[in-house]
């Protein structure tokens, strides 16, 4: 599938009420205000506009003008029937959450389980309207047996709370590994294809309404499993191209609209890229405004 090169993010334009949320993520605001401005600021239109019923949540701020978001690109899922690999069987053996938890927590599918301290399953609501998916678990992580409580996490959360969320109300946090690679190396397909079928079934039992895939194996998982992009497309094709649109995946037998964004482990180390990651947030709230107004 030919991947369409995609124009240059848009900028934002801000409402008081955006600033603020940028303020509370750490991106630092330095665009023109377009109510204060007298010329329009150098893009053709806002990635999104946050909704309505979150706006009256802060009544302190002034109202909003009204400004319709540009249609969100949608890549579909080409029809195919997804393989079933002889491992995913396994799935009919995790009835329920708990039992898949326990199943990771015991897991020794590949070399990962010698080194962990922890497996981490994931933590949050088990209803979620959102299942965030990172990498796999770092030094805390291993520790605690949580995701993301280390610096990248406590990012998240702020990125969580300017989207007026908390990890665990109506969010699900996992990672497409569930046990730390030492040192903290990049997961090894082997690894990725070992612990898939976890993730795979933590989407079937969660039944998400939006997937937010942080960092570029979260993507190539989501990506590849769910039929929008060959294996070999997921590895190569770099973050940058696979953001700023609405991928529709077939994950667990679910449809599902995966948004992939930057890690905030890389947006630690990039805080110039926190806009970009915003403009992915917003994409994705505008598409969950969507599926509940449907
Ligand atoms: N990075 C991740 O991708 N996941 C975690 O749980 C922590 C850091």
């Amino acid at each position: 599938m030919q991947i369409p090169d995609l124009p240059p993010p848009a900028i934002p334009r801000l409402s008081h009420r955006h600033r603020a949320m940028l303020l509370e993520m750490g991106v630092p605001v330095w665009w023109p205000d377009p109510q204060a401005a007298s010329t329009p600021p150098p893009v053709e239109a806002p990635v999104s506009q946050a909704p309505t019923a979150r706006t009256e949540t802060r009544s302190a701020l002034p109202p909003q003008r009204s400004v319709t978001p540009p249609p969100a690109r949608v890549t579909s899922a080409p029809a195919r029937v997804q393989q079933i690999r002889p491992h995913d069987t396994a799935l009919d053996a995790w009835p329920h959450l708990e039992a898949l938890q326990a199943a990771i927590q015991a897991c020794t599918r590949c070399g990962l389980a010698q080194g962990r301290q922890c497996a981490v399953p994931g933590m949050g609501d088990s209803q979620p309207d959102w299942l965030i998916v990172g990498e796999a678990p770092g030094e805390e992580e291993d520790r605690q047996g949580l995701p993301f409580v280390g610096r990248a996490g406590q990012l998240l959360d702020r990125m969580l709370a300017a989207m007026q969320l908390t990890r665990t109300q109506k969010v699900y946090i996992a990672n497409v590994l569930k046990c730390r690679p030492p040192m903290n190396r990049n997961p090894d397909p082997v690894e990725m294809a070992a612990c898939s079928p976890y993730l795979l079934r933590q989407i079937q039992l969660l039944r998400p309404k939006m997937v937010l895939a942080m960092g570029r194996f979260a993507a190539q998982t989501l990506l590849s499993e769910g039929g929008a992009l060959s294996a070999d497309q997921a590895r190569q094709l770099p973050l940058g191209k696979l953001r700023g649109r609405i991928h529709q995946v077939t994950l667990g037998g679910l449809a599902l609209p995966v948004v992939v964004t930057y890690h905030p482990a890389y947006l630690l180390r990039s805080p110039a890229e926190k806009a970009k990651a915003w403009a992915d947030l917003c994409l994705a709230m505008d598409a969950m405004d969507n599926f509940h107004r449907h």
